[in-house]
């Protein structure tokens, strides 16, 4: 009688360990097969985005530049290049910036800028930096199709019209919704903005041609070694991706010069100064039409080098998700708002570009044309 009660509470206790064990299992499956069977949400996507954003206040706010943001000091010995105060040769300016995503049936990104990077610059003397009002919302990630592009150039004409145009992003597609708080006239060229609070203008010059590597008869534009510049609205950009939006140089800045290899390859010199670290799918910024903005490299660790479309936009992953690459070809980062088509010929406003597209791997399984 006694041994069997003994075993009947061993029974027991052992029933109520494995009830227990199987209620952890159970727990811990219901935690983890739903992450792995379900894409995360596009508002989760937004997020993960925005964490990269070198953020300085809660979003949305009322007025960015009202913001009491983060102090950058630089030697700088110009006022007129120097976009706060300049006291003792050290001028100081605030870096502000919000990025607010916005939850519901279609997700929202709102981004509020004022422009201003979180290292130092390095500019001509007689070149003007002003903080900036940069202040709209768009759809993020908007759903968009390689079976409808929004450029399509059949003709070389057609293409240069569009990739060698520094108009071609005045206005963001509808599927976009963009609608802009505040973004002066001037920043009518603005193709996005870059994690380190840095505007990406579009690729091209005012002369409407490659800035770094033009065709005969153009100059080359002058960079810092940051790759980044200020045009004559005092907006400082970029126009190509930068190692200096991961790994920036403390201190002062030196120009990009010959000395360095830097203006003699600009592209080289920025791929030879991309972090090991981030040889893989890499948020840099967002586009002014929502859609991400991301490294030179994919998850595998390689080079972009094919895939993507006019505008330099490519469909990189099975669920149809597209986005921009700060590739080694012109366009670079952006020519225009894509998606754009995959024409045989390239653009005749560069001495890098390519002479035709292909498609993804992803865009080409979706394909019905
Ligand atoms: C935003 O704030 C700035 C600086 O405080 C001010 O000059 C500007 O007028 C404000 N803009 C609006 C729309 O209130
Ligand atoms: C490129 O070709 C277009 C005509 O398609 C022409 O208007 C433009 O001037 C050319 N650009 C350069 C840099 O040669």
């Amino acid at each position: 009688m006694v041994v069997g009660k003994i075993a009947i509470a061993i029974a027991a206790i052992v029933f109520a360990t494995l009830a227990a064990a199987t209620t952890v299992v159970l727990s811990l499956i219901s935690i983890y097969i739903p992450n792995q069977s379900s894409p995360a949400s596009d508002y989760q996507k937004c997020l993960t985005v925005a964490s990269n954003f070198a953020t300085t206040v809660t979003g949305p706010v009322a007025n960015i530049t009202a913001t009491t943001g983060v102090s950058v000091s630089c030697p700088q010995v110009s006022t007129y290049s120097c976009p706060g105060s300049l006291v003792n040769g050290v001028c100081t300016w605030q870096r502000k910036l919000a990025i607010t995503c916005i939850d519901g049936s279609t997700v929202r990104i709102r981004i509020q800028s004022n422009g201003l990077p979180s290292r130092c610059m390095n500019v001509p003397l007689t070149a003007q930096v002003k903080e900036h009002d940069i202040d709209f919302e768009v759809n993020f990630n908007p759903k968009v199709s390689v079976n409808s592009p929004t450029q399509s150039a059949t003709t070389a004409t057609q293409l240069n019209s569009i990739s060698c145009n520094v108009s071609s992003q005045n206005t963001a597609p509808t599927s976009s919704n963009m609608v802009a708080y505040s973004l002066q006239p001037y920043l009518s060229t603005m193709a996005g903005l870059s994690i380190d609070n840095v505007v990406i203008l579009n690729v091209n010059s005012a002369d409407n041609v490659d800035p770094f590597y033009p065709p005969a008869g153009y100059e080359q534009e002058g960079i810092d070694e940051c790759l980044s510049h200020p045009q004559a609205s005092g907006v400082y950009h970029y126009h190509v991706g930068s190692h200096c939006v991961l790994s920036p140089p403390s201190g002062n800045l030196t120009s990009c010069g010959n000395t360095n290899n830097c203006l003699a390859d600009v592209i080289s010199y920025m791929i030879a100064r991309w972090p090991s670290s981030a040889k893989k799918l890499t948020v840099i910024g967002i586009a002014n039409d929502g859609h991400v903005i991301y490294g030179p490299y994919l998850n595998n660790g390689q080079l972009v080098t094919s895939g993507t479309d006019i505008c330099n936009g490519m469909f990189y992953d099975s669920n149809g998700n597209y986005a921009y690459f700060a590739t080694t070809k012109f366009p670079y980062i952006m020519s225009c708002f894509g998606p754009g088509n995959y024409p045989s010929f390239g653009p005749n406003c560069t001495s890098n570009g390519v002479s035709s597209y292909t498609m993804s791997h992803y865009a080409s399984l979706r394909y019905t044309g």
